[in-house]
């Protein structure tokens, strides 16, 4: 579903991921970790082809990174979905069309689009707000639309950025269920996150780590981060 070798990728001439390889099976379920600024969004946006595939290989969800032209991009957006770190659902619309918005694009028959709304919302216990325009919802509720959205139409492989960020701890644990039972019903998921209790809690789940290979205990992984962002967003 996802394979990836010796992917590397430079801003300038600071190298953000260097020489990564890894593969995810149909419904497989993986951790992306490491510090602040390791690469984790970057990652996301090659794989969802925001950001262009500079070294390497990667193959997602059937399509060749490498030879997918611009035009065809919609081709690979309609296998994979994305939850971003700042959610990108439209706030003048309520859940419910924010959360139908990638069915209605198919053209999903109307009684089925509300089915299979329904019960995701209540997976997200989202129900009650069904009717709220987005931007009167508080973060965590935001997020839970953006990845109801994300899962809505099953798609083949799920990219998920930091989706606990704005979520308490029993919240977390009850995506992280849910993220599952997607995963085990065969959409496979890939989930950067910071939070190493959530990492604790599924044991059996792969773990991608990037900043120099462990999960530093607390610190700072020095290779990675200590450049200033500043000083690699200066160097074109
Ligand atoms: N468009 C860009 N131009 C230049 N540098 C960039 C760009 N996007 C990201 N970077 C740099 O690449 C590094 C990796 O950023 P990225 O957002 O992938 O990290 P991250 O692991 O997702 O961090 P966080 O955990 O804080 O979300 C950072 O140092 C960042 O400043
Ligand atoms: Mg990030």
């Amino acid at each position: 579903m996802l394979r990836v070798d010796g992917l590397s990728h430079r801003f300038g001439n600071r190298a953000v991921l260097s020489d990564l390889s890894f593969a995810l099976d149909k419904g497989g379920f993986a951790f992306l970790t490491g510090p602040s600024g390791s690469g984790k969004t970057t990652l996301l946006r090659i794989l969802h082809g925001s950001l262009p595939l500079q070294t390497g290989r990667a193959l997602v969800a059937g399509h060749d990174l490498a030879a997918l032209r611009p035009s065809k991009l919609y081709q690979l957006r309609r296998d994979v979905s994305v939850v971003f770190q700042d959610f990108k659902i439209l706030p003048e619309r309520t859940v419910v069309e924010n959360v139908a918005l990638p069915l209605t694009v198919r053209g999903t028959p109307k009684a089925r689009i509300e089915r299979r709304v329904a019960s995701i919302l209540t997976a997200l216990r989202l129900t009650e707000l069904a009717h709220r325009p987005c931007a009167e919802l508080a973060g965590g509720e935001q997020q839970r639309v953006a990845i109801a959205r994300a899962v809505v139409a099953g798609p083949r492989l799920m990219l998920a950025d930091e989706p606990t960020g704005n979520l308490d701890w029993e919240l977390s644990l009850r995506l992280l269920d849910i993220l599952r039972q997607f995963s085990a019903h065969g959409t496979a998921i890939l989930m950067a996150t910071h939070n190493r209790a959530l990492v604790a809690a599924a044991p059996d789940a792969m773990v991608i780590t990037l900043g120099g290979g462990e999960a530093d205990p607390g610190g700072f992984d020095v290779g990675q981060a200590a450049a200033p962002d500043a000083a690699a967003e200066a160097t074109p």
